[in-house]
């Protein structure tokens, strides 16, 4: 993989950040520890630089150069210590006491002055460092008071170059991280875009791999292929319309056209005209019945419009149901009851009453004629209709097949119908925000319909 690309990756850019912080925090941590150490034995120094100073230039108030000269060779002596630096000069720049030869060109003017000298070390001539300061005393005298600075020097640039390291260090493990993190994030989104590509050009059966690591690509993914795998369970439930809607449609049509293209073509008399065009109408009637219920289910499916909700009392929709089919019922030799209570939902009461129709409608149908018996009830909390048959059910593997179009479960057992009701009720129930759930009244059905209180 090209720098480039990983480094458009949002890791390798955040390990950048976190890089430049990380420098950053061990920066201020190296000042913090400088400051501490050596600049406080820095500090120490020239205070006490201060101090002799004060001294020397007292001594010279007191008594001029015949008092001062011997105080600096009492501490330049054999008896002094080794690192210190004194030099008494004229105004002329002679040196009258000291252990420098000549006033040092850096200390031209008063205040801390650096600068380096040669020093005789056993056989050899050293370079030393020498921090001081230079004090002009009156009447023209000048006095330099140092202490050789060459350890703390060592120390110094020590400090700056073990940092220098760590520093080096830690750009370099950033960069490494941030690469590798990057290499591994871009390989994992790699496998999800290839997937991706495979699902665009046709392979609709593919899925974005799923690890076990639950992580954020994981969800991901997984979110993904449930949006996939939706995606084609509407287009398989399509594609099942299309052919239904043309085989289901067109065969009552046909038949219509049969029937019509018969009586025009024998010579029938006016009673089997007649017959000939009520078979046909009926047949016509079958068709756009079903063109309807299609109709219905999309409208459902779609949402209606909001302002077309209003308050709903199922209650109400249950009761004018029953009646409707009280008459369907007797006939039939069912018996058809109904417990309800006042309940309230909002919704599209249109709808509402097509649905608990539909339900009503196939106990009706699949209970056993003669000795049937359904129940409708109405609960208020939670919001429900249940409607119980003791027909020969539905089995549970079934359960969700049975609501898509078209779906019969076996035609022969129920005689007349489309497969569309359950797809209708369903499409209805979800458009309210209510779920429908199917379970065995044994025998028998009961299908229950949860739906959001108002
Ligand atoms: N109460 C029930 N008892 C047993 N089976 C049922 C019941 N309700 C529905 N089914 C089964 O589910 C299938 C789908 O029902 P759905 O209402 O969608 O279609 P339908 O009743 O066959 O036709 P229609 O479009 O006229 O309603 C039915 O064909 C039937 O097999
Ligand atoms: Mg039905």
């Amino acid at each position: 993989m090209k720098v480039g690309a990983v480094w458009r990756t949002t890791a390798a850019r955040l390990a950048a950040v976190y890089t430049v912080l990380f420098c950053l925090g061990l920066a201020l941590g190296l000042i913090a520890l400088y400051a501490g150490t050596i600049g406080v034995i820095e500090r120490q120094r020239d205070a006490t630089l201060e101090a002799e100073v004060r001294a020397l230039s007292e001594r010279f108030r007191e008594g001029g150069t015949a008092r001062l000269i011997p105080a600096i060779e009492a501490r330049t002596g054999p008896q002094a210590r080794g690192d210190a630096v004194y030099l008494l000069a004229t105004p002329r720049g002679r040196r009258l006491a000291g252990n420098l030869t000549t006033w040092p060109r850096e200390a031209a003017g008063e205040g801390p002055v650096t600068f380096g000298v040669s020093k005789r070390d056993g056989e050899g001539v050293v370079q030393r460092q020498v921090r001081a300061l230079a004090f002009d005393l009156p009447r023209g005298y000048r006095l330099l008071v140092g202490r050789d600075s060459g350890d703390l020097q060592e120390f110094r640039s020590r400090f700056l170059r073990v940092s220098l390291w760590i520093a080096l260090g830690a750009v370099i493990l950033g960069v490494t991280s941030g690469v590798f993190l990057g290499r591994r994030v871009l390989a994992r989104v790699a496998v999800a875009a290839e997937a991706g590509e495979r699902i665009s050009a046709g392979h609709l059966d593919r899925r974005v791999p799923v690890s076990d690591r639950g992580d954020e690509f994981d969800r991901l993914a997984a979110s993904v292929n449930g949006m996939l795998n939706r995606i084609e369970a509407l287009m398989q439930g399509m594609r099942i319309a299309t052919d239904s809607i043309s085989h289901d449609v067109r065969r009552p049509l046909t038949r219509a056209r049969a029937e019509l293209d018969l009586a025009l073509r024998r010579d029938l008399d006016t009673g089997e005209t007649q017959a000939a065009i009520a078979r046909s109408l009926a047949e016509i009637d079958r068709a756009t019945g079903l063109l309807g219920h299609l109709l219905d289910i999309a409208r459902a499916e779609a949402g209606v419009p909001d302002d077309s909700w209003t308050e709903v009392d199922l209650a109400q929709i249950v009761a004018d149901a029953v009646e409707l089919y009280q008459p369907i019922a007797d006939e039939r030799g069912i018996t058809l009851s109904a417990d309800t209570v006042p309940t309230k939902t909002r919704g599209e009461p249109q709808l509402l009453a097509q649905a608990v129709t539909n339900l009503l409608d196939n106990a009706l149908k699949y209970a056993p004629a003669g000795d049937g018996a359904v129940a409708v009830r109405v609960t208020a909390d939670p919001v429900s209709i249940t409607v119980s048959d003791n027909g020969p059910g539905i089995p549970p593997d079934q359960h969700s097949a049975v609501t898509e179009r078209f779906v019969r479960m076996d035609a022969a057992r129920g005689g007349e119908g489309s497969g569309l009701g359950l797809s209708l009720v369903r499409a209805v129930v979800r458009l309210h925000g209510g779920t429908l759930k199917f379970a065995d009244n044994a025998p028998g059905l009961i299908a229950k319909v949860t739906l959001p209180g108002v």
